[in-house]
């Protein structure tokens, strides 16, 4: 019988075009999230769901459709879905990871480059008029070469961050409750440490980890504390990793020297403290944002999505 499938945001035509066409699509084409019940009512009826992080799949939404077998997340992050209640269900979950793990990694680096080095300062001064004449002591910055790197989370992303590092003739101190490969550790030059060490020791900060309970405020007042006071802190994975508030106050009170981040608690909401404070880069969660990589994700959605609707195994089930 021919499936249908709801997709409820914004997909590239290109990624669409691989639904068979004897499927029907109901695409919800914009970026605001459908309201949780027209989310359950357009839901009804429908085999798959395409959706992106912006939609919380909940228990009551997995349960709209008897029918639906696959929630294809367009994202390699899965926190906006309960993934236990699918389970119960008998859904599939799937994501998006591999396709976004260099961009993602590139940048996470941009954001460490930007705010060692003062960029978006340097972009705002250098547009404002007020650059006059070559200055000496004009935006100086910290040097990244030869500085220590800690990253926190060493799965696909945090791994392509550390081979970058090598570039830069970096120490990388790492920390992630599953030990790498010595063969990879060599490889990549890495250090497995403790978290108490990886913030004493590290210039750079890199956070890499999933949210989850025991990740959320992973990066609290008390680890903050720990930090060097030149250090920078760097997180383009999920904002409630860092407390926001505790974030603030550190940058403000010089506990830390600056930070660069790509996803904060209460997106598309940036904490107020934050935004006066020049020693921070901010971006509106785009680490995956590139042409290639956000096609990527979204043909490998629809490819997950309807490998389960035609019987087969999908191609990246979440764990
Ligand atoms: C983006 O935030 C992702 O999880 O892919």
């Amino acid at each position: 019988m021919a499936k249908s499938i709801l997709v409820s945001n914004t997909l590239p035509k290109e990624a669409l075009g691989l639904v068979p066409k004897e499927f029907t699509v109901d695409l919800h084409n914009t970026d605001h999230p459908l309201p949780k019940a027209e989310l359950v009512a357009r839901l009804k009826g429908k085999d798959g769901l395409i959706c992106h992080i912006i939609s919380a799949i909940d228990d009551e939404v997995l349960g709209a459709s008897p029918n639906l077998k696959v929630v294809a997340n367009v994202a390699v992050g899965y926190n906006n879905i309960d993934v236990a209640a699918a389970r119960r269900r008998g859904i599939i979950v799937t994501n998006t990871p591999d396709v976004l793990t260099e961009t993602t990694a590139d940048f996470a680096w941009t954001l460490l480059m930007a705010a060692a080095r003062r960029t978006v300062e340097a972009d705002h001064y250098a547009r404002s008029g007020e650059w006059k004449r070559w200055q000496w002591d004009l935006l100086w910055g910290m040097d990244v070469h030869g500085k220590t790197l800690g990253i926190l989370g060493f799965g696909r992303i945090g791994r392509a961050v550390a081979r970058r590092a090598g570039g830069f003739a970096m120490r990388v101190l790492y920390h992630d409750a599953v030990r790498a490969d010595a063969s990879l550790e060599r490889e990549l030059r890495a250090t497995h440490v403790d978290q108490d060490t990886l913030l004493r020791e590290s210039d750079f900060v890199t956070v890499h980890t999933p949210l989850l309970p025991e990740t959320r405020h992973l990066i609290d007042a008390g680890a903050l504390g720990k930090m060097k006071k030149t250090a920078i802190l760097v997180n383009a994975a999920r904002g409630p990793i860092v407390d926001e508030a505790a974030l603030a106050r550190a940058l403000r009170e010089g506990w830390i020297a600056g930070a660069g981040l790509d996803v904060f608690e209460e997106e598309p909401e940036i904490h107020p403290a934050l935004l006066p404070l020049k020693n921070v880069v901010v971006a509106p969660h785009i680490a995956s944002a590139s042409h290639d990589t956000r096609l990527a994700m979204a043909s490998l959605a629809v490819r997950n999505c309807v490998a389960v609707l035609e019987g087969k195994p999908p191609i990246t089930p979440v764990p």
